[in-house]
């Protein structure tokens, strides 16, 4: 590894991939790692400093996570934060112990501005805390360097041994400073040189699937979306034309989408294959209205006609997936719970008729993997493009899903889009599209009684797709699209606008 590394050691906290992201964002690179990594491993990545995440254990309990004292000893920064704070506390010989009243939420910090941490924020701010445990007494060489109210320290420091710790979470927004904090201690204290960029993750990451394939051959699933794109950009940068895309049309595309991407490849350096396998995919979802069945069904039938495209090229030897970061969290890798299996994870059967899958986004935030694009050359419409799940149109169909339902819904999303380009909301608002409910109500139109579908519009912003708001769109925005769509769309007599966030929604409707 060419670039300077920063480790953040995972205790199994939520926010741990975030701060490997915000750490990213400040243009060093960072991995992620179990805090069962052996410390000769770590001390042979040479990393310039390391940062403890947060977890919902009680340090000084025998079963809790834990890390041997010598990392200490080594003469690497660490910062520790929440968990990680107490564990640093607790190992060398502080006290921790249960807080009188556990603090949630945002919380008025005082910090000290002689630290090397704080020197470059105001001297009370606004942070996320989330604790029932406390720092009650620092170890011997440390001090104090911010509290609250209910918490004394909030903060500590041994500024020769050069580790620092937080009990607040600067990697979440809600943190006011969380950024600048984190700033600090990368360039105050580990005094990196800040040489991370898409820029540089591009070449690593291009070398990598080189070195890793060899002169083999690789399938990608082209889906014309932004991770698949990127994906193929990558690929062909790295393989040339030893990548081969599939494009596979699954009759669950957006209206004119499957001519779109068609247009978008045929003529880059790769070969591309659409296949339109859409009577395939409508059979086998004939009839299924379970979406977790949906996705597996579509899954399954993906890989499917893969291995039959890829006996037509000859040998294949690697399968290279799109797959990203929120992907892999929610599908329930790790201790994270099943929200939904994500198709290009949860839902592949045992048997791929490939040498391996290979997955270069794997790490990478939806804005990380936009950035890739745009350092690759993309064009913006695709880099922009929002993102689309892979079982399309068929989790937005609530219930069975018909042919009629499928044109219906093409029609009425189409107008959405353009209605929110022509407002210029397509760069603001992160996903919006259309869902049709399958349910029925009375309607008049014209002297005549309607009994059609009810259509939803679901619009929202969000950085990470993790959490979510929905879009704020002008009512008159929402107007027009209303009165086109039940005007120009048979087949549906009602619109709804969906109000709510994510959490407790999801972002799509299946
Ligand atoms: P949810 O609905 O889980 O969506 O809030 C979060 C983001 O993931 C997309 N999504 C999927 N993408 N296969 C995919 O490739 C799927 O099965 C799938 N389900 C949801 C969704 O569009 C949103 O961007």
């Amino acid at each position: 590894m060419k670039y300077e590394l920063v480790i953040v050691l995972d205790f199994g906290g939520q926010y741990n991939q975030l701060i490997a992201r915000r750490v990213r964002d400040l243009n060093v690179y960072c991995e992620v790692m179990s805090y069962k990594t052996p410390i000769s491993e770590i001390k042979e990545k040479k990393p310039v400093g390391i940062i403890f995440t947060g977890g919902p254990n009680s340090v000084y309990l025998d079963a809790s996570p834990t890390i041997t004292k010598e990392i200490f000893d080594l003469d690497i920064p660490i910062l520790g934060i929440c968990y990680g704070s107490q564990l640093m506390a607790h190992i060398l010989g502080g006290k921790v112990a249960p807080a009188e009243k556990s603090e949630y939420g945002k919380t008025l910090v005082s910090f000290d501005k002689t630290s090397l941490m704080f020197g470059d924020i105001p001297e009370k701010s606004i942070a996320w805390m989330s604790h029932t445990d406390r720092i009650e007494r620092v170890p011997d060489g440390f001090r104090i360097t911010a509290h609250t109210d209910a918490c004394p320290v909030a903060a500590m420091e041994n500024p020769e041994k050069k580790l620092y710790a937080v009990q607040f979470h600067p990697e979440v927004q809600h943190t006011e400073y969380g950024s600048a904090i984190l700033r600090s201690f990368l360039y105050n204290v580990c005094k990196t040189k800040g040489d991370w960029s898409m820029k540089n993750y591009a070449e690593t990451a291009v070398n990598d699937v080189r070195r890793k394939v060899g002169d083999g051959k690789v399938l990608l699933a082209l889906s014309g979306g932004v991770d698949s794109s990127v994906l193929a950009a990558l690929l062909s940068k790295a393989v040339g034309n030893r990548l081969t895309c599939i494009f596979v049309d699954h009759g669950l595309l957006r209206k004119n989408e499957g001519d779109e991407v068609e247009a978008a490849f045929k003529d880059r350096d790769l070969n591309f294959v659409r296949v339109d396998a859409s009577e395939r995919f409508l059979s086998k979802l004939k009839d299924i209205t379970d979406p977790e069945s949906k996705r597996k069904i579509i899954g399954e039938e993906f890989i499917r006609v893969f291995e039959d495209e890829a006996k037509k090229i000859g040998k294949v030897d690697y399968f290279a997936q799109g797959t990203i970061y929120p992907d892999v969290i929610e599908s329930g890798s790790g201790d994270a719970a099943v929200i939904k299996s994500h198709h290009n994870v949860g839902g592949l059967p045992d048997y791929v008729d490939f040498k391996e899958i290979i997955e270069p986004l794997r790490l990478l935030f939806k804005d990380e993997v936009r950035r890739l694009g745009e350092e690759l050359g993309l064009p913006d419409y695709l880099v922009w493009r929002q993102p689309f799940p892979g079982p399309g149109l068929a989790i937005r169909i609530i219930g069975d899903i018909t042919e009629e339902k499928i044109h219906i819904l093409q029609d009425a999303d189409y107008i959405f889009r353009e209605e929110i380009a022509k407002a210029g909301l397509d760069r603001t608002i992160n996903q919006y599209f259309a869902v049709l409910t399958s349910m029925r109500s009375v309607g008049v139109m014209g002297d005549f009684r309607t009994y059609d579908y009810t259509l939803a519009l679901r619009a929202v912003t969000t950085t990470d797709f993790m959490t979510a708001d929905f879009a704020r769109i002008p009512y008159d925005v929402l107007s027009t699209v209303s009165a086109r769509i039940v005007n120009e769309v048979s087949g549906i007599n009602r619109i709804t606008y969906d109000i709510t966030t994510k959490p407790p929604s999801t972002i799509e409707w299946e």
